[in-house]
């Protein structure tokens, strides 16, 4: 029998416009209970806008969308219940410390003092927070107030946890807790929705991306799967002196597809064993031999202009 699982997620012609400004643009997507969906896109594409409509904090212009089986935006107090959020910013109490912003939220979604002393020790732990029970937010680096705003949504138990940009802004080491503990959450049957602006972070955690541009979904699918789809298996970064002689008189016989972005060419190909080999015959040029990744896919589908808004 094949697998059948039904989608947590499921959202069609999904519409939001501010006047005549059309920000999300008419999207169709579902995501998998169980799995972890990816929203890449560059600055103003639309993904916060799409995970305040999945959340019912945005209103959608058209379209349906259902989340955990609720229709939203009518349901959506109610579904609200079963998920969680990480918003792009961290919205905890700076008057407050740990432990008094878990049991303020836990308040919000009606547990009784009892429950929400008994879910405290266990999210203290889930996010490395133990030694911090006491201390007011403002004392705690970026990292740890992630990890603070993450394990807060575990005080309802959801099903479904969205998370805007969760790692942005963190160093190495809090960016590999953060995706340990969000691995740990799909271990455990969670759906993930996430919004980033790394590749990596996409590649390593999601089972499905969907990538974003000025409110449309230019594609979606597995990260193995896109990078298939539109470049081939090998990238060869070449600079160094007089590069561009180098390409006319010796790289091009080789007809791999290439493009020159700054003062690197990225050279494209299935099979480029002789074509390095004449890269190492040229003292003067330097280059790395990379496999395909998701960036490549997302800069060739985005394009490679400054996002700056
Ligand atoms: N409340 C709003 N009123 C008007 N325009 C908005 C509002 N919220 C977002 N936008 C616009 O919608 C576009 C998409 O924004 P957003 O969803 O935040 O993109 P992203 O999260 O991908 O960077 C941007 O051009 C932004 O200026
Ligand atoms: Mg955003």
């Amino acid at each position: 029998m094949p697998d059948i699982k039904k989608p947590i997620i499921s959202a069609h012609q999904l519409t939001k416009q501010y006047g005549n400004n059309t920000v999300v643009n008419s999207i169709d997507f579902c995501v998998q209970q169980g799995s972890c969906c990816g929203i890449l896109g560059p600055n103003g594409a639309g993904k916060t806008t799409t995970l305040r409509m999945l959340m019912g904090h945005v209103l959608p212009s058209k379209g349906q969308l259902s989340v955990l089986g609720w229709n939203i935006p009518e349901q959506a107090r109610a579904m609200r219940q079963y998920a969680g959020i990480v918003p792009q910013q961290d919205n905890l109490d700076p008057d407050f410390s740990v432990t008094q912003n878990l049991s303020v939220y836990g308040q919000y979604f009606g547990l009784s003092a009892a429950e929400i002393q008994e879910r405290i020790p266990k999210i203290l732990a889930f996010s490395a927070l133990e030694q911090k029970a006491d201390a007011r937010v403002t004392t705690l680096s970026g990292g740890m107030q992630r990890r603070l705003s993450l394990g807060r949504t575990l005080i309802n138990d959801p099903q479904l946890i969205v998370l805007d940009e969760p790692t942005t802004g963190l160093d190495p080491q809090a960016r590999q807790l953060i995706w340990q503990r969000l691995r740990q959450l799909k271990n455990q049957g969670l759906t993930l929705v996430l919004t980033t602006h790394y590749m990596e972070e996409a590649e390593r955690l999601c089972d499905d991306i969907i990538i974003m541009d000025q409110g449309c979904i230019l594609e979606q699918g597995a990260p193995r799967e896109l990078i298939e789809r539109h470049i081939p298996p090998n990238v060869v970064e070449v600079h160094g002196v007089d590069l561009e002689l180098w390409h006319q008189d010796v790289a091009a016989q080789f007809e791999l597809h290439s493009e020159t972005i700054g003062d690197t060419r990225f050279y494209y190909g299935y099979e480029v064993a002789p074509f390095l080999q004449a890269l190492n015959d040229n003292p003067e040029l330097r280059y790395l031999h990379r496999p395909a990744n998701l960036e490549d896919v997302f800069l060739k589908l985005t394009g490679r202009d400054l996002r700056d808004d």
